[in-house]
């Protein structure tokens, strides 16, 4: 009889998966059993397949990364890596990418995370960045160097909503002989999917429309193998590795996704065209508006009557008319970040831009009432009404 330790670790042999379960198992392990010393070898060497130790590779969370492969390449052909937030994604592309010396065509409307990698913490390893007016492909052009070691666009930018002519961006990149990667954290492969329009590498913030619920944190990388095996290789280095029990939400979060996105754009689409037809808005950034700049490309990129489902809504007054409205809401919760089932907003100037002062944010296109609205599952009337309440507040 062995001791009680003993017994307590090593207990009764788990029960045997008779059948296949329904639904991805989780499989909650940092570390995997070997036969004998010759397959851990061989497993290590590569020269068979298995699984070592979960920052290397996760079956649930490679499960992931290979359901976000399956929708964003129709054709089957690319494979994904998953990470454990979108901010780790993009790290790990821009060290796969960049060396010492390296250069960045990165947009102007980036989102501010990225932004901070890059001018925060690549700059310190020699890495320059030129941002520029995404949607001015000749400027994208014009800013490409010989050390340019990549070109990164964002399919939607927050907060105005402006759309990326892919192709043309792609055609730039691959003349350069660089690849092109795409932030589509905004637009969901249910929208928009940037494989099909050039790009090498699409990357999502997970924690968005995939996972869909508020509750997961992730993020992916699709593309091509050999790249991807790239950014697999580096991912083990700098270790951001999708936790398991994430990666089962972000798998059961998109089952749904294409319903969820598809009733999301339809809402905020609804609810942009009120909001622009109401005396008290200033101004209203969503592309299905047919006078938002980016609507015609967005019409030709995206799939038929979706536009992605946020708004940036300006009420007239300023600022403070800005904060106000956050304050009026009482459906639209009041919190960050986009992509869940219940709707949120948030002031753009003091929260996700707060770091830019009046100058810049005109520069920018951003008003200073400006409120980012992410669209949730609710019925669009109640988010109508709620947004007209407290506009008539104002
Ligand atoms: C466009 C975009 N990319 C990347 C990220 C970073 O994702 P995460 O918060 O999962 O690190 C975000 C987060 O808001 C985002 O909006």
């Amino acid at each position: 009889m062995t001791g009680e330790g003993t017994r307590a670790v090593h207990g009764p042999a788990p029960r045997p998966v008779l059948q296949d379960p329904v639904t991805p198992a989780v499989h909650r392990t940092t570390t995997f059993l070997f036969d004998s010393a010759q397959h851990t070898a061989d497993v290590f060497s590569g020269a068979e397949p298995g699984w070592s130790y979960s920052r290397v590779d996760n079956p649930t969370a490679s499960g992931f990364a290979d359901a976000v492969a399956a929708l964003e390449d129709r054709t089957g052909v690319a494979t994904g890596q998953p990470f454990a937030s979108g901010s780790a994604a993009t790290a790990t592309v821009l060290m796969a990418l960049c060396s010492a010396g390296s250069h960045v065509v990165a947009p102007q409307q980036v989102y501010g995370g990225t932004w901070a990698l890059l001018t925060r913490q690549l700059a310190r390893f020699g890495v320059q960045t030129t941002f520029v007016d995404a949607t001015d492909v000749a400027a994208v052009a014009a800013a490409v160097r010989p050390e340019t070691a990549l070109v990164w666009a964002e399919v939607l930018a927050n907060p105005s909503m402006t759309v990326t002519d892919l192709p043309a961006v792609a055609a730039v990149a691959r003349d350069a002989g660089v690849p092109f990667v795409v932030d589509a954290t905004f637009a969901s492969p249910v929208v928009c999917r940037p494989l099909e329009h050039g790009a090498d590498l699409v990357l999502h913030s997970a924690t968005k429309y995939l996972g869909g619920h508020s509750d997961a944190t992730g993020g992916v990388v699709v593309g091509a193998p050999d790249l991807v095996a790239r950014i697999r290789s580096v991912r083990l280095d700098l270790g951001g590795a999708l936790a398991p029990d994430e990666a089962f939400l972000l798998l059961r979060g998109l089952q749904t996704l294409p319903l969820r996105v598809a009733r999301q754009c339809a809402t905020a689409l609804e609810l942009a065209t009120a909001l622009a037809a109401h005396p008290k808005v200033l101004r209203v950034d969503h592309p299905g508006l047919p006078d938002h700049p980016g609507h015609a490309l967005a019409s030709r990129l995206f799939d038929a009557g979706r536009y992605g489902a946020v708004i940036t809504v300006a009420p007239r007054g300023g600022r403070e008319a800005g904060l106000r409205l956050v304050d009026g809401l009482r459906l639209v919760e009041r919190a960050t970040s986009l992509g869940g089932t219940h709707s949120n907003a948030v002031h753009v100037p003091t929260t996700t831009h707060k770091d830019m002062d009046p100058a810049s944010l005109a520069a920018a296109g951003i008003d200073e009432a400006a409120v980012r609205i992410s669209i949730g599952l609710e019925d669009a009337a109640d988010l109508v009404a709620d947004l007209e309440q407290a506009l008539s507040a104002l």
